[in-house]
């Protein structure tokens, strides 16, 4: 059973061949265009998408030595995501599987990005989690705690009422003149920094819910009262203002997966999302389940930002219950669990 699968729901044209269960190939290509405008353009993202999908999926089947006839389903991103730029994925896995005569498969992302604890490479096998097992999915438009019962069955129990926390992370590191996507410069630039160094507020919400619009204010505020005495502020305390945002970030974040697993009773905890990348959180998450007697699966690095690889795995659970989508198919930026 050999899938091809295409994600293109932001910034990054991806695609990959899973064969019986394993990952064959991952090509991703990231679309630098945005750097320059401080946070990704939608309109650019559907063209960079449009040029990059061919060569893409091409250079994903000859890495994995397989021939398109040799296809038994294509999987694509539905959504969530940017509507110009899931377009150009599911039009061209609509037209690839009509051409092929094969099944199409939807996946939608944010199950992607919790299924990628269960991509195996060829000659390697990882612990996964046995079900049911809480995620931290934490992205660049998503901050959730989901319980997950079996592959494809999953339950937000927790989420942001605003920002998501990689927004956070952006829009932080953009106040510190730092380029898009600010994420891995904060956490660059954090590792020779004081946590301590600074105090923000951290919002207090609800259950097991977020907010992450407040602390945005709060640096804006910081930063203007410090550079008004002393204008080279930032850069004279860049990784110390770094690391003290990613500490306040990541414990507000903690706090509510350690509550989510007292509550729930579930001590199997993972981690998903482009800000599972960050390193910080993942020896923060790693500490607390040492601590709290947990089971903590990190994916690899990899597979935490967007990726084609985690949208095959999620396919290949549907291919399995012959779980197909029609023809007349079309996305869905808001798609929800
Ligand atoms: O999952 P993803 O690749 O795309 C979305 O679906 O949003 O996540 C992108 C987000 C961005 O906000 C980016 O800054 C953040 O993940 N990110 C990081 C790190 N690497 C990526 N945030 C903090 N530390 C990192 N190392
Ligand atoms: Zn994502």
């Amino acid at each position: 059973m050999n899938i091809l699968a295409i994600e293109s729901s932001c910034d990054e044209t991806s695609a990959a061949v899973l064969a019986n269960g394993q990952l064959l190939s991952n090509v991703i290509a990231t679309q630098l265009i945005h750097e320059q405008y401080g946070g990704v353009v939608p309109e650019l993202a559907s063209r960079a998408h449009q040029q990059h999908i061919l060569p893409v999926v091409e250079r994903a089947l000859a890495d994995a030595n397989i021939p398109k006839s040799d296809l038994s389903a294509i999987a694509f991103t539905r959504g969530p995501g940017l509507l110009g730029s899931l377009l150009v994925g599911t039009s061209f896995a609509k037209a690839m599987a009509l051409g092929l005569q094969i099944p199409l498969i939807e996946v939608n992302h944010m199950q992607a990005h919790v299924l990628a604890h269960f991509i195996d490479e060829p000659g390697t096998s990882r612990t996964k989690p046995t079900f049911p097992f809480l995620c931290l999915t934490v992205s660049g438009g998503h901050t959730q705690i989901v319980r997950i019962d079996s592959p494809l069955e999953m339950t937000v129990i927790g989420q942001t009422q605003d920002d998501a926390v990689g927004e956070a992370f952006d829009k932080s590191a953009k106040l510190l003149g730092l380029p898009y996507p600010g994420g891995p410069l904060i956490d660059k630039y954090a590792k020779e920094g004081n946590p301590l160094a600074y105090r923000f507020p951290m919002s207090e919400m609800p259950e097991l819910n977020f907010s992450f619009s407040g602390i945005k204010t709060a640096i804006l505020y910081f930063l203007r009262d410090h550079t008004k005495t002393n204008p080279n502020f930032i850069a004279q305390n860049l990784s110390d203002i770094c690391a003290s945002i990613q500490h306040t970030l990541i414990q507000m974040l903690l706090k509510k997966v350690k509550r989510a697993a007292q509550e729930t009773g579930i001590r199997q905890i993972t981690v998903a999302g482009g800000v599972s990348a960050n390193s910080s959180l993942r020896a923060s998450l790693t500490k607390l389940g040492d601590e709290l007697g947990w089971q903590v699966y990190i994916p690899r690095f990899e597979y935490c930002t967007d990726n084609a690889a985690m949208i095959a795995m999620a396919a290949k659970f549907k291919y399995d219950q012959g779980d197909f989508t029609a023809q007349d198919v079309s996305p869905l930026p808001r798609m929800s669990f």
